[in-house]
């Protein structure tokens, strides 16, 4: 991605882009994606479907065998006791929108925390987590299922849904239910929960943690303060939400893009002098533009994502052809990763019959989801997160140390920077080490609701790089015990008793 448009070729192809996602004429034209690049080749850009539905705000479930899973799991429950569960949801306030999701039980008990995981792109599919990050299962090359020994559902009842609208298997059957916004984007998945825990009363009084990485450091905090306000206004079912965690997610751009150089020249990607080159001409002009964006602009939030940009893009020109989702490997040719699994075994029509997905197409990676995004990309969501740290909602932000595109550096500056009761003792909280099977599986800070991990070994997908130490940093978050020394949280109680 050596190229560089010149910033006005780029600005004016940024609002062609704007403007082509918001009418009808599904013109597209190729963005070099960034968090989205998974070289995946979906049929289709955006999943809009050509037949209309006439349910609204209604859950259509079914009980879900995947075809093909091998062996059994060591856990206590078999798999024909577990309820694993494939299902739309028509979005209340939309004009069509359907939204697809899968629900995993857990493995160890029905009382675990509810966890929802959002995949970020914008764009991408959260299926690309379930098979290849956190999920019950992973595929293998012949196309069967076999168990993940550290699926995140060992120790949560596990959601993943498919959004915003166009993404993975969700679909509208009407361009205008694509979301351009954090508003949209939460609105529509407190939509999906409030039915959701109707639909499952079982569940609604259970703990309840979202979940997410890399574009979801938008989504994320957006849906976190959406929950949280409809619970102050008694809005609906009172979800019980106990935290949210970023995993290498964009939150703060401000910050993030100024520690781009900083990060490359640490981790010797870049020279000093390409560092002091960047700081001082597109630095400062990020920072302009960022400032101009806010909180809500428009049109100065899309030019604000390519001034910036070229920080990014002028970086990997000097890097050449790393992998940005993780500095120790190499782009061989265009396959940074290569996730075409996932593509042939959910075209499988045993596949898709098992989902009830009929005859939707499934679009792993929405270039018209990303590009009609684009205008929130730049917008600053941390500061809506003080607000729930105060009413005591925990926040952990975690980052394989490996990552380029969203990196450690970035997200422990914001994290730091971030004005709350507990910022100072925050800042003074010594930083000791995350201990997985007797060894160090990271660095943590933590005071009071707040705690920040850096994951060793790992890039932007820490689930797929550091299966086992990510298992264990959900169980002992959402246990409460992340800050504890030790081992094993099942020692850790006895102790205490
Ligand atoms: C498919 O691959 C899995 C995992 O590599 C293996 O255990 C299984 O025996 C294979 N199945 C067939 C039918 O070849």
């Amino acid at each position: 991605m050596g190229h560089c448009n010149s910033l006005l070729l780029s600005l004016l192809l940024g609002l062609v882009s704007l403007s082509a996602a918001e009418d009808d004429h599904g013109f597209n034209f190729p963005v070099k994606k960034l968090i989205g690049d998974f070289n995946l080749f979906p049929p289709h850009d955006v999943n809009i479907a050509r037949y209309p539905h006439s349910d609204v705000n209604k859950i259509v479930e079914k009980p879900l065998r995947f075809p093909n899973v091998l062996g059994s799991d060591d856990s206590a429950l078999p798999l024909d006791d577990l309820a694993h569960r494939a299902g739309y949801y028509s979005i209340q306030h939309s004009r069509a929108a359907r939204m697809f999701y899968f629900f995993f039980e857990s493995r160890n008990s029905q009382e675990d925390p509810v966890v929802i995981w959002l995949t970020g792109g914008p764009g991408c599919s959260s299926e690309l987590a379930v098979f290849y990050e956190n999920g019950p299962f992973k595929i293998a090359d012949n196309m069967s299922l076999v168990w993940n020994e550290h699926g995140w559902d060992k120790v949560s009842n596990l959601l993943y849904v498919d959004q915003p609208t166009g993404t993975g298997f969700s679909y509208s059957t009407d361009k205008r239910d694509i979301r351009h916004d954090e508003e949209g984007v939460s609105n529509d998945l407190y939509d999906f929960l409030q039915a959701f825990f109707a639909e499952h009363l079982e569940y609604a009084a259970n703990d309840f943690f979202i979940t997410g990485e890399s574009y979801a450091g938008h989504y994320i905090p957006a849906f976190a303060a959406r929950v949280h306000r409809g619970n102050k206004a008694k809005e609906g079912i009172h979800i019980n939400l106990k935290g949210f965690a970023i995993g290498n997610g964009l939150t703060d751009p401000g910050i993030q893009y100024k520690a781009y150089p900083d990060y490359a020249l640490d981790m010797g990607i870049i020279q000093q002098a390409d560092h002091d080159r960047i700081n001082k001409v597109m630095v400062p002009a990020c920072e302009m533009a960022i400032k101009l964006c806010g909180t809500e602009g428009k049109i100065a939030c899309t030019a604000s994502y390519f001034v910036c940009n070229t920080i990014f893009n002028s970086i990997m020109s000097q890097a050449g052809d790393v992998n940005y989702y993780d500095i120790r490997k190499m782009c061989e040719g265009n396959l940074c990763y290569d996730f075409s699994n996932m593509e042939k075994y959910l075209n499988l029509k045993s596949v898709r019959d098992a989902l009830g997905v009929g005859d939707i197409d499934f679009v792993s990676c929405s270039s018209t989801v990303y590009q009609a995004m684009l205008v929130d990309w730049m917008r600053n969501l941390e500061v809506g997160i003080p607000a729930l740290l105060e009413d005591g909602i925990n926040l952990l932000v975690y980052a394989g140390e490996y990552d380029l595109i969203c990196n450690w550096l970035g997200n422990s500056r914001w994290v730091h920077a971030m004005e709350w009761s507990g910022q100072k003792e925050f800042g003074a909280s010594p930083e000791v080490p995350f201990t997985v099977d007797n060894s160090e599986a990271g660095l943590l800070k933590n005071y009071g609701p707040l705690s920040f991990l850096k994951v060793h070994d790992a890039g932007h997908m820490v689930p797929m790089d550091q299966p086992k130490a990510s298992l264990e940093m959900l169980k002992r978050w959402t246990r409460g015990t992340l800050s504890q020394p030790g081992d094993d949280v099942e020692k850790s109680f006895v102790a205490e008793l």
